[in-house]
């Protein structure tokens, strides 16, 4: 089976951490989180991944020539030369998909490349065949539906609306981003830019093709700073990470994932929910909780991150204080006793006050 992921986009709401990298190859905790999808597909089998790009080209080929999982699986780009949206690149890369003779009733897998779940796609699978129908959509429930693809079913799982982003509220369950399509759906789609969710899922509601597959476990789509923390949160919660190194004299507490390379200081408090990439050094007495620090950044002696994310290469200084929300881009320096709250640092800024009112973009 094939399986095309939609790695285009330009991550405009996960700034400024897309500044430095693509959105789906900034590190989810151990990995970047198409790695993890990548993974995934490779376990029930799939032998070809597309992947649908049309900007930081270069940044993803690289990153394919050197992951472990290229040995099991083949990797073809599928490049655009203009945004095709979310339902153009599957006409794109028609020919990779449907090769000749194959009956339309043949299943691929659609995924976005910015959600994370435990990605039952062997039980989706089960599911689709049994239905018969074009399509599959994995849902979940959610707090917040009018940032997604609400989906209105019946009690077999019939999809009978999809309304897009809606404006009034329609229902709590939302196509989460993970889709199984028959190739005969190829057919719906021209050459252009054009949305699944508002031009193809509504019509095929609409004509009794499209089934729902709901999971109850945990879903996010970490296309937004709060959501990546929440993300990182979850994954921490549900997956089992490596054992990590031991470290003299440091307290931790509930989830915490350390990488390779890691220096940590005694006395210093980390934890629950953080996730500290590769190469990164911990002075003494630093207190760390629900914060995600990307690799190769130093935090010095006494400083506090608290739910905040410090980017690639950045170095927080002694005694300094990260707090409610902070979001660092890559090789951003905080001077000595600064208190950072609520704020965005744009890659490359150089903070020494403190900013006490937050949501002040450097
Ligand atoms: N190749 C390509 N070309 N990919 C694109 C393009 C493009 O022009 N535009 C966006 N993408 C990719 C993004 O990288 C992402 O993986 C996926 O398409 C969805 O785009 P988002 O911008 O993240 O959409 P969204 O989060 O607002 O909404 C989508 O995801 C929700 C679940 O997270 C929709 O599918 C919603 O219906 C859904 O609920
Ligand atoms: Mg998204």
């Amino acid at each position: 089976m094939k399986a095309l992921i939609l790695v285009g986009g330009f991550g405009t709401r996960l700034r400024p951490l897309t500044f430095t990298k693509p959105k789906p190859l900034i590190e989810l905790v151990d990995k970047p989180i198409i790695q993890r999808q990548i993974g995934a597909l490779i376990s029930i089998g799939v032998k070809e991944v597309i992947l649908a790009v049309n900007t930081e080209t270069e940044a993803i080929k690289n990153f394919v020539e050197n992951i472990p999982e290229k040995k099991q699986v083949k990797i073809t780009l599928s490049v655009e030369e203009t945004p095709l949206g979310s339902g153009g690149p599957l006409a794109l890369a028609r020919k990779i998909l449907w090769e000749k003779d194959e009956p339309e009733t043949k299943p691929f897998f659609l995924l976005n490349s910015d959600v994370i779940c435990d990605f039952p796609l062997e039980k989706m699978l089960i599911f689709h065949k049994k239905h018969q129908k074009e399509g599959t959509l994995l849902v979940t429930k959610v707090e917040n539906p009018s940032k997604y693809g609400v989906v209105i079913h019946d009690d077999d799982g019939k999809v009978t609306r999809f309304v897009e982003k809606p404006t009034i509220y329609v229902g709590d369950e939302i196509n989460a981003g993970v889709s199984i399509l028959n190739l005969k759906v190829l057919n719906r789609i021209e050459l252009r830019n054009l949305s699944m969710e508002r031009e193809i899922f509504p019509k095929m509601a609409e004509e009794g093709q499209l089934f729902c597959f709901t999971i109850n476990t945990f879903w996010m789509d970490i296309g937004q700073p709060l959501d990546y923390l929440r993300g990182v949160e979850m994954l921490l919660d549900f997956v089992q990470f490596p054992k990590m190194a031991k470290y003299e004299n440091v307290c931790f507490d509930g989830e915490v994932f350390v990488g390779e390379n890691v220096q940590i200081g005694e006395d210093s408090f980390i934890g629950p929910h953080v996730s500290i990439g590769d190469n990164v050094q911990i002075g003494c007495g630093v207190r760390l909780v629900n914060c995600v620090i990307l690799s190769g950044s130093s935090i010095n002696d006494f400083a506090l991150v608290s739910n905040s994310i410090v980017g690639w290469d950045s170095l927080i200084g002694k005694w300094s204080r990260l707090e409610n929300h902070c979001i660092l881009g890559s090789s951003v320096g905080v001077a000595d006793e600064v208190y950072l709250n609520d704020t965005i640092v744009l890659p490359n800024k150089q903070v020494s006050d403190s900013i006490l009112n937050g949501k002040i973009i450097l």
